[in-house]
């Protein structure tokens, strides 16, 4: 039988390669369908490839009888109910570091806008004012540029500005290796009072939420600049707006917002926008057309890697197993299950009494779902598959023919 992805909202052509390399037949639609279209669609979908204004509901789930994945195309997975997925044994997967390169990139260009006084000068001539002076107006050779969080986008921005002679500086609550010559210091308090230019680059987890805030903007040096293309709720934005009032913080490049709107339609409102000195971008430092093909790669190989060898590594509602690609002539049972004493006996039982060799075998458990994978050498029984599945606990078996 033909296996169909289904793919909506445009995705990137450069998905088609891995999923026509997993035997997949590629039905497209160019944007996000009504739910009664949408559900139609899904009832042939094997795996089905969203970005964020595809709404994946349990009724969604429902309608698509025969999916064996989902591939969201972008970094959010809030679109997507996970646990009528996982209940479904179905994984989902996304592409959340596709787009580490556009934000290294939109950051260092807001580093040397904002130390050059840009903004300012670039919003006086529109309205006709000639500010031809050197006021402020620095090159970034030279510079301490203070980095919070040193994980994807925080080391990779480091290697960029050291390339233009920046000395970067890094606080992370993880031991991280320094690239180049950027050095860690020992505490944020630290970073932020020898830093010219501070940019934040940390997940909004519970602790990280209002991090900067009055005082540690009192901390930074007067005249410094600081840069948020993280997270909206990272940041006091009344906080930073006294310290730009004040004069103490010169410059503000800010990407996200504790209150954003949800589409085109609704009116952006923040009380940084009446500061000259700051450049305010909607939530665009991950959009750029390379992000979205390196995205449409990400996404299109964990989903035909799943298909072909049942490797789960990138889902985030199932556990993650790599079973590695599959040698010739092996069968691979996959089996998610609920994560219950007694299932892996039974499972075991149920492989040993069909005489096959077990070459390998691996299981991984999340929550209430368990996922173990066997491969398999030699002949196996009619309706083997069939046991399987009616196992007190299976929720989804699938065999992959080596
Ligand atoms: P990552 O997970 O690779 O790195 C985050 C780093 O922050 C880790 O090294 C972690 O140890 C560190 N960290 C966590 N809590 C910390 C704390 N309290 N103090 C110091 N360090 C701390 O994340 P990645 O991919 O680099 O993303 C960084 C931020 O950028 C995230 O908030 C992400 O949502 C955001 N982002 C924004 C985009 C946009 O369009 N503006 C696009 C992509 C990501």
């Amino acid at each position: 039988m033909s296996q169909t992805a289904v793919l909506f909202e445009n995705i990137h052509p450069v998905a088609d390669k891995p999923l026509l390399s997993a035997s997949l037949t590629i039905e497209r639609h160019g944007a996000a369908l009504p739910v009664a279209d949408l559900h139609t669609a899904l009832g042939g979908a094997t795996v089905a490839g969203i970005r964020s204004r595809t709404k994946m509901n349990a009724d969604a789930f429902a309608a698509a009888s025969s999916l064996l994945a989902l591939g969201c195309f972008c970094i959010g997975t809030n679109q997507v109910d996970l646990d009528a997925a996982a209940g479904r044994g179905i994984p989902v997967f996304n592409g959340p570091f596709g787009n580490t390169r556009s934000v290294a990139e939109l950051t260092l260009a807001s580093v040397i806008m904002l130390m050059r006084g840009v903004p300012h000068r670039s919003e006086a001539a529109k309205r006709g004012e000639w500010r031809k002076n050197a006021e402020h107006s620095h090159e970034v050779r030279g510079k301490k540029l203070g980095i919070i969080g040193y994980g994807n986008i925080g080391s990779q921005l480091s290697v960029l500005a050291s390339g233009l002679g920046m000395h970067v500086y890094f606080h992370d609550v993880e031991p991280k290796l320094a690239h180049g010559n950027a050095r860690s210091v020992g505490s944020l308090d630290e970073l932020l009072e020898i830093s010219d230019v501070v940019t934040i680059h940390v997940p909004s987890t519970p602790q990280t939420k209002g991090m900067m805030g009055a005082e540690q903007f009192a901390r930074m040096k007067a005249g410094a600049h600081f840069i948020n293309q993280a997270r909206g709720d990272l940041v006091d934005v009344d906080a930073l707006a006294a310290a730009l009032e004040s004069g103490h913080i010169r410059g503000t490049a800010v990407d996200v917002f504790p209150k954003e709107p949800a589409s085109k339609d609704e009116a952006f409102v923040s009380p940084l926008q009446k500061f000259e000195n700051v450049i305010l971008t909607p939530h665009v430092g991950g959009s750029t057309l390379e992000a979205q093909a390196a995205i449409g790669d990400d996404v299109a190989l964990k989903l035909a890697r799943f298909l072909s060898q049942g490797t789960t590594k990138g889902a985030v509602n199932v556990p993650e197993l790599d079973p590695g690609p599959l040698r010739r002539g092996v069968r691979r049972i996959l089996s998610f299950h609920e994560n219950a004493p007694g299932f892996l006996s039974r499972f075991n039982d149920a492989v040993s009494a069909s005489g096959a060799n077990i070459a390998a075998q691996r299981l991984q458990t999340m929550g209430q779902l368990g996922y173990a994978t066997a491969d398999l050498e030699g002949d196996l029984p009619a309706g083997f598959v069939d046991h399987i599945a009616a196992l007190d606990g299976s929720i989804a078996t699938r065999l992959i023919e080596g």
